[in-house]
């Protein structure tokens, strides 16, 4: 049999869509484990997505949304506009849960809203803003912004050892806060490709 030539590893080759696309589906998956876990799975799994998604709607407003802002055919401000208000709605929910616990009495109800909102806000990118993307951005240059964005994920500090917990089960705001500065640092510093 022929030897044929094997495809790309899809690793390096992934563009910053796919890497949004990968992150969206595992928003949905931690926001399932959030509602429908208890104790320290609950705890964990709001704590991954606390930062997961601060990383994400971060590097989308840092690169992703003012790149589309400019393109062509795609109702530039208006549609991003409407992103960032979701994007800062959908913050100001999270931090509330936050500050709460996953143990208050509105968590239950608060993260089902959460979840509505942020899935639905992420659908919008995917029917009306990635597409552009590909469309109008150069490959080269949209796998350039996946590295950019991977690095900028990595600053991100990792889930805090269970004793830095309260009995509540708190999460403090402050590392959530840490890593949408220090995304926001590491997007703004100019990207090599
Ligand atoms: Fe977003
Ligand atoms: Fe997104």
């Amino acid at each position: 049999m022929p030897e044929i030539a094997t495809p790309a590893t899809p690793g390096p080759e992934l563009d910053v869509v796919d890497l949004l696309l990968e992150q969206h589906a595992r928003i949905e998956q931690l926001f399932l484990l959030v509602i429908g876990g208890t104790g320290e799975v609950r705890r964990d799994a709001f704590d991954d997505l606390v930062k997961l998604l601060a990383v994400h709607e971060t590097a989308e407003e840092e690169v992703v949304h003012p790149l589309a802002r400019d393109l062509p055919g795609g109702g530039g401000d208006a549609m991003v506009d409407e992103r960032l208000a979701e994007e800062r709605q959908a913050k100001e929910t999270l931090q509330t849960l936050i500050a709460g616990g996953v143990d208050a009495d509105g968590f239950d109800t608060g993260i089902i809203l959460l979840r509505d909102a942020v899935l639905t806000h992420a659908r919008y990118e995917e029917r009306y803003e990635f597409p552009l993307l590909r469309q109008h951005v150069p490959a080269d240059r949209l796998r350039a912004l996946a590295t950019a964005v991977r690095a900028a994920e990595a600053t991100a500090p990792t889930r805090p050892h269970p004793s830095a917990q309260t009995a509540k089960g708190n999460l403090a705001a402050g590392p959530a806060l840490a890593v949408i500065d220090r995304v926001r640092d590491a997007m703004r510093k100019p990207s090599e490709s």
